[in-house]
């Protein structure tokens, strides 16, 4: 039976999927990308081929996509992440309409029929303060981990507006919020609130058709998740594991290449 793998080498993470000929998810990996994209790649690749049990010879089909979707050698071919995670959250979440992918670097609004297939998409790729980047410089300066944002987000009490638009003005912003005592909670809340109204004007100009369904790592924080929902007035749909939606798409389009 042929097995097909996606491969999809982010800015910050690299993440591979393996499906079966019936579309079944056999294994995922979830890599930092590091230095070395190829590498980064081959690392991911191999990590799900264990989990599925499987070997590089086993694949008919490999798809490679992400910024660094250049630097993967085992891929047969590379398709844009636009595509790729129109199709992953289709796969996952069929009746998704709208996606929002916020991942380290960029951050993109894709339209769907009802197929899965892009109709419209925008993007980011200019300014930091729309990205997870952004979440991850300010959680260094909080001395926080990625996993305590969401977390603090949702429980605090308040916010502190952050007046910056910029990453490097934001940055200086907080750490003098922090020589004031503020509570952490609430300019983490208030940071999560300057990513959404960024990203929420770029879904705007889309238009948002619902269902509409979160990708990239930071559909992780909830903190981020539920901001955007009360600023866009709709529910949002987080798959299982956000960050292999554009690796689960590329398998998938490896299929469709090799049937
Ligand atoms: N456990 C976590 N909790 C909260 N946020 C997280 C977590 N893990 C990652 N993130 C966020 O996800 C971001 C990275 O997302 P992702 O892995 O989708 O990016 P990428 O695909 O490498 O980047 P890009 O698509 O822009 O090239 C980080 O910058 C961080 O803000
Ligand atoms: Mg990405």
């Amino acid at each position: 039976m042929p097995f097909y793998a996606g491969i999809d080498v982010g800015s910050l993470s690299s993440d591979a999927v393996i499906i079966d000929q019936e579309g079944r998810m056999l294994g995922s990996a979830i890599t930092e990308t590091g230095a070395h994209s190829t590498q980064a790649a081959e690392k991911a690749l191999d990590l799900a081929l264990a989990q599925a049990g499987l070997s590089r010879g086993d694949l008919a089909f490999s798809v490679a996509t992400g910024y660094g979707r250049v630097s993967v050698p085992m891929a047969q071919k590379t398709i844009t992440e636009i595509s790729c995670h129109g199709l992953g959250a289709h796969a996952i979440f069929p009746n998704t309409r709208t996606v929002i992918d916020i991942g380290g670097q960029d951050s993109k609004a894709i339209s769907l029929d009802e197929r899965g297939k892009v109709v419209d998409f925008v993007m980011n790729d200019k300014c930091a303060a729309g990205t997870g980047r952004f979440l991850e410089v300010m959680a260094g300066k909080l001395g926080l981990t990625l996993d305590d944002l969401g977390r603090l987000s949702l429980a605090a009490a308040g916010e502190v507006s952050i007046s910056s638009v910029c990453t490097v003005f934001a940055e200086s912003e907080v750490v003098s919020l922090v020589a004031r005592n503020h509570p952490r909670e609430q300019i983490v809340r208030g940071l999560h609130r300057a990513i959404v109204n960024r990203v929420a004007a770029m879904v705007g100009g889309l238009g948002v058709k619902e269902a509409v369904t979160m990708s990239g790592g930071v559909a992780k924080n909830a903190g981020v998740v539920a901001l955007m929902a009360e600023r866009l007035g709709i529910n949002i749909q987080v798959p299982p594991e956000p960050q292999i939606v554009g690796a689960l798409g590329a398998a998938l389009l490896a299929r469709r290449q090799a049937g």
